[in-house]
């Protein structure tokens, strides 16, 4: 059986800014360990990483309030603004999802966090939810 996704690397969170997400999900509030922020200019978006198992909560800042996260923060708010799955072999992936019928954002993979590659699967055809779908090459997996 072919490995499609591998698991969830992380649930992104939109918040106001990255020190007020902090103060919820770091030491001093739920208890998490921030393990590094970075910024995303191709995506407008500052993110912070809270690994949790096998899995991240990634807080999102905007940069910008008409970046995609201002704009989502402007629509509703702070919240969960997607699933990121890990997947093996993302053009392999994005040409089956297309074989679906399923619509995604642009048309190639796009640079994301840490060097991966990511994609997002169109909400509107994934049932309301923003999948993205993320591929690291495999020095960057941990
Ligand atoms: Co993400």
């Amino acid at each position: 059986m072919d490995i499609r996704f591998k698991r969830i690397h992380h649930i992104g969170i939109a918040v106001p800014d990255l020190d007020s997400g902090a103060a919820l999900w770091g030491p001093s509030g739920l208890g998490l360990t921030e393990e590094g922020r970075e910024d995303v200019t191709e995506a407008r978006t500052r993110v912070a990483m809270y690994p949790v198992g096998e899995s991240r909560i990634e807080l999102l800042e905007a940069m910008g309030d008409d970046s995609p996260v201002g704009q989502f923060l402007a629509k509703r708010g702070p919240g969960i603004h997607h699933i990121c799955f890990e997947v093996e072999d993302i053009e392999a992936e994005c040409e089956r999802l297309r074989g679906l019928g399923l619509r995604l954002l642009s048309e190639r993979p796009q640079p994301g966090a840490h060097g991966s590659r990511v994609m997002f699967i169109h909400p509107k055809d994934s049932g309301g939810v923003l999948v993205e779908l993320n591929e690291f090459s495999s020095e960057q997996t941990a």
